[in-house]
C-alpha cells in the first residue's frame, strides 16, 4: 500500500539535532539550530516563566477548550508588544490577532488565509530565507518566489535590486520580510532602508507579511518592531507572525501570534473570523499550557519587567560572543575579514563556509551548523567559543 511513498529527507535545521545527539564527542557544539544556551550551554528557563509556571501550578487549575483565538491576555500580549501597548490601531480595534502555535503556527494560518482570499498572489521570501517559510506558503498552494537580498560579495544587501524587484511585482502580491534578526543571514536592513521598502510596496499596492521571531535580540523591543510601527503609520495592511520561542525560552510549549492589520473595525472582524475559521479547521483551538505563561508575563507589570531585562541579557551575552569569536579569529587568520561577525543582528551568523567545511567542522570537530553556512552564536560560551574559533580557522585556513 505505501511502497510508492517518498522517503523523507529530514529538515535541514531540525535533523542536526538528531545528529547533534548521536555524535559522541565529549567536545562536540551545537551551533546549529535557532536555539539560545545559557552561559553554561544549558537551555534556561527564564525566571518570569518558573514565577508564572508556580502560579499556573498553584493551584493546578482545570483545562477546558480554550478559545479558537487563544486567551485574551495571550493576545493582547502580542498586540502591545509589536505594535506598542498606546498604539491607536489597538484602541480603535484594526487588528485580528490570533495566538497560535509557535511562529510557524502563525505563517501557517496566514498562509491559508492567503491562499483561500488572495488565490492569485504570490508570495516573495528573501533570497536566502528561513527554509521553513518557502514549504509552509507552498504547503498551502501559495506560490513561491525569491527576491535579492543577501549580497555575498559584500556581506551586506542587495538593496537597489531588491528595490527594482519589487517595483516589478502585481498588487496583492506578498512580500515576507523579517523586521529584525534576519535569518538566515544577521544582516538587517536601517531605518531609512526600511522606509523606502515599505514605500515602494504601499506604491505598488504589495501586502507585506512579516514575520517576528527574534524581537529583543536585535536592538531593543521597540528599535525591534520599527519596520511593523512604520508600516502601521503608512496605513499599509499588514500580517505579521510572531514567536515567543526564543524571548521567552519556551520552545517547545509552541507559542505565538499572528496578527493581520486592517483599515476599518469591520475588516478586522470579518478577517478575524476567517482566522479563527482556518484554526478549527486545521486544529481547533490552541493548548492551553504556554498561553497562560506568556498571559501571566505580558499582562503582569513586575514580571514584564524582569522579562525585558533577561532578553536584554540573552542578547548582550550573544553580542559578546559575537566579539570573542571574531577576535580568536582575526588572531588566526589576520588576511581575512571577520567584521561581518559584529555587524550581523541576533542569534545568527552567515559565515560564508563552504558546505564541505561546514561538513568537515562536523566530522572532525563535532561542530554543528546548518549546512549554508548559518552558525548560531547562541550556542557559543566561554567554554566552546576557542574550540569552535580554532577548529573554524583551519577549515578556512586548509
Ligand atoms: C531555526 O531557524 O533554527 C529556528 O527557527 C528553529 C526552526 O524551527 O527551524
Amino acid at each position: 500500500m505505501f511502497t510508492r511513498i517518498d522517503y523523507y529527507a529530514g529538515d535541514p535545521i531540525l535533523g542536526l539535532m538528531d545528529k547533534f545527539a548521536a555524535n559522541t564527542n565529549p567536545r562536540k557544539v551545537n551551533l546549529g539550530v535557532g536555539v539560545y544556551y545559557d552561559e553554561n550551554g544549558k537551555l534556561p528557563v527564564l525566571e518570569c516563566v518558573k514565577e508564572a509556571e508556580q502560579r499556573i501550578a498553584n493551584p493546578i487549575s482545570p483545562r477546558p477548550y480554550l478559545p479558537m483565538e487563544g486567551l485574551a491576555g495571550h493576545r493582547k500580549g502580542c498586540q502591545e508588544l509589536l505594535f506598542g501597548r498606546d498604539a491607536q490601531i489597538l484602541k480603535d480595534g484594526l487588528v485580528a490577532t490570533i495566538a497560535t502555535i509557535g511562529g510557524s503556527g502563525a505563517l501557517k494560518i496566514g498562509a491559508e488565509f492567503i491562499n483561500q482570499w488572495f488565490p492569485h498572489a504570490k508570495c516573495y521570501v528573501s533570497d536566502p530565507t528561513w527554509g521553513n517559510h518557502i514549504a509552509i506558503f507552498e504547503g498551502s498552494n501559495v506560490e513561491v518566489g525569491k527576491y535579492p537580498y543577501y549580497d555575498k560579495a559584500t556581506g551586506g544587501i542587495k538593496f537597489d535590486e531588491m528595490i527594482a524587484f519589487f517595483d516589478t511585482l502585481n498588487k496583492d502580491d506578498i512580500i515576507l520580510l523579517h523586521p529584525c534578526c534576519h535569518n538566515p543571514t544577521g544582516v538587517d536592513l536601517t531605518k531609512e532602508q526600511w522606509d523606502t521598502v515599505l514605500t515602494v510596496i504601499q506604491k505598488r499596492g504589495l501586502i507585506p507579511f512579516m514575520d517576528i521571531a527574534y524581537q529583543g535580540f536585535g536592538e531593543d523591543m521597540d528599535s525591534d518592531a520599527y519596520a511593523i510601527r512604520k508600516a502601521v503609520d503608512m496605513g499599509l495592511p499588514l500580517f505579521v507572525s510572531n514567536s515567543f520561542s526564543k524571548n521567552l525560552s519556551l520552545y517547545g510549549e509552541r507559542v505565538g501570534g499572528l496578527s493581520v492589520v486592517c483599515a476599518t473595525a469591520d475588516e478586522a472582524k470579518r478577517v478575524f473570523g476567517q482566522l479563527i475559521f482556518g484554526v478549527r479547521r486545521i486544529y481547533s483551538s490552541p493548548p492551553t499550557h504556554g498561553g497562560r505563561v506568556v498571559d501571566i508575563v505580558m499582562n503582569d507589570e513586575a514580571l514584564h519587567e524582569q522579562w525585558i531585562s533577561e532578553v536584554y541579557s540573552m542578547r548582550d551575552r550573544i553580542k559578546s560572543m559575537r566579539l570573542k569569536l571574531k577576535s580568536v579569529l582575526e588572531a588566526k587568520i589576520p588576511e581575512r575579514n571577520f567584521d561581518y561577525l559584529t555587524k550581523q543582528n541576533g542569534m545568527f551568523s552567515f559565515t560564508g563556509l563552504t558546505p564541505e567545511q561546514v561538513e568537515r567542522l562536523q566530522s572532525e570537530f563535532g561542530i554543528y551548523m546548518v549546512s549554508n553556512s548559518r552558525l548560531c552564536v547562541a550556542g557559543l560560551n566561554t567554554s566552546n567559543v576557542d574550540y569552535v574559533a580554532n577548529a573554524m580557522a583551519e577549515v578556512l585556513k586548509a
